[in-house]
């Protein structure tokens, strides 16, 4: 088949590599019909992740065909419709008996690399690393799914693939981000961020009670469709200060909540740390560009609360606990718990609540996602969200 394989920081291609096929009984294999890339793949991209390998598949945003299924899977069959979460969760365990399924103790080969690194290994993901599974992505043309009665989400009715699609990923991530930030009736929320995952917050925070949404970029088109689609007032950062603008708009008070989803390649808004954060990354000394989470925190109101959506790698430097200690911050971040909003989101597209494919900039052949890795990194051509069709 032919697949989107990373072969080195900056370093794709569509090669042909081997069919996947059934491994454990609990698997399937779909036949993709859509398949997105995300922000996460850009740290992969970038060189941002570690244990990454020459010849892996990437993608985790994927839906399609049930083509084949395991002999111990009873929720599929051949012919299903299914949208496949990023998250591998086994279904059984302590976390996913308590639906933590991005803690599932059971779907990281890589475990005991991760448990050096972390002290505790989170689960499998698609096409993220062998420190997270060294599981094939989705940006391919067949996918092996294990674990296919707990992760895929079956559309039965009539739905195109790309109101459903972000079920994989960023319309949940964007949903628990919102749920994390413990959203009181008409609390101001600030966003960093107007990417994919944001404008998904955005609605969610809507969704979710807030009263006033600010959402803070410097790209234009993402600002614009922030305010078009997300109704947020937006900042730009580049020709605005964050901190004061938001103080302004607050009457002195900060935002209530505050929500991290650009993560660990923030880019550098002038601030002393985020040059320093450059240069380290560049030599290997830092994994992350840590600039919104510190501004964030620097930024909420007293005993407000920060979430994280956005993704960090390792350790970062400067980290403000200070400041969220004395300020009585709560910090709230992980992977999504996908498994644990595919229903309940299912619904809310179904009835019209939301239709996330407002995202959707470029739709494009699986053949040109080398150029629209570029592009959508480069945010040229207007690129907010790339679909791509195997
Ligand atoms: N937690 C999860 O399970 C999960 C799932 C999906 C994505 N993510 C993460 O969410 C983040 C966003 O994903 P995306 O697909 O929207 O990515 P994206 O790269 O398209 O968007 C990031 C946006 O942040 C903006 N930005 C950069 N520096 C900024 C700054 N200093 N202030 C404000 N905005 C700034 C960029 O201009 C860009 O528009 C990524 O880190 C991604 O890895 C996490
Ligand atoms: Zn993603
Ligand atoms: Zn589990």
């Amino acid at each position: 088949m032919k697949a989107l394989v990373w072969h080195g920081k900056y370093n794709v291609s569509i090669d042909t590599v081997p069919d996947p096929v059934i491994q454990e009984p609990t698997d399937a294999i779909i036949k993709i019909t859509s398949t997105a890339i995300c922000g996460s793949d850009l740290h992969l991209y970038d060189g941002y992740q570690p244990a990454m390998e020459d010849g892996d598949i990437l993608g985790h945003e994927p839906m399609g065909i049930v083509v084949e299924v395991g002999s111990a899977v009873t929720k599929l069959k051949k012919g299903d419709r299914v949208v496949v979460p990023f998250v591998i969760a086994c279904g059984h365990c302590f976390f996913c008996s308590k639906t933590l399924f991005s803690a599932c103790d059971t779907t990281n080969p890589d475990a005991e690399k991760a448990r050096k690194l972390m002290g505790h290994s989170p689960a499998g993901l698609f096409g993220f690393s062998h420190l997270l599974g060294g599981y094939a992505g989705g940006q391919a043309e067949y996918l092996r799914v294990p674990h296919a009665d707990v992760g895929p989400i079956k559309i039965e009715s009539d739905l195109p693939d790309e109101k459903v699609l972000f079920l994989s990923d960023i319309f949940p991530t964007g949903y628990m981000a919102a749920e994390n930030a413990e959203i009181e009736p008409g609390d101001t929320v600030a966003v960093w961020g107007c990417g994919p995952v944001a404008q998904m917050c955005i609605q969610s925070c809507w969704m979710l009670g807030a009263g006033r949404v600010i959402a803070i970029d410097r790209v234009p088109e993402r600002l614009a469709m922030a305010r078009t689609q997300g109704l947020a007032e937006t900042i730009n950062f580049d020709e605005q200060d964050v901190y004061e603008t938001l103080n302004a708009m607050t009457k002195g008070r900060g935002p209530d909540r505050c929500i991290d989803a650009v993560g660990c390649e923030a880019h550098n808004t002038g601030g002393i740390d985020a040059v320093i954060d450059k240069v380290k990354a560049s030599v290997m000394l830092a994994t992350d560009r840590a600039h919104v989470i510190r501004q964030a925190i620097y930024c909420c109101r007293k005993a407000g609360t920060v979430s994280v959506p956005g993704v960090y790698v390792g350790m970062i430097d400067k980290f403000p606990l200070g400041q969220a200690m004395n300020k009585g911050l709560t910090i709230k971040g992980g992977q999504t718990h996908v498994q644990r909003y595919g229903q309940p989101l299912l619904k809310k597209i179904e009835e019209g609540a939301i239709d996330p494919s407002f995202v959707i900039t470029h739709k494009l052949p699986l053949e040109d996602a080398p150029g629209a890795y570029k592009t959508f990194r480069d945010k040229e051509d207007g690129c907010i969200k790339v679909v791509l069709k195997p």
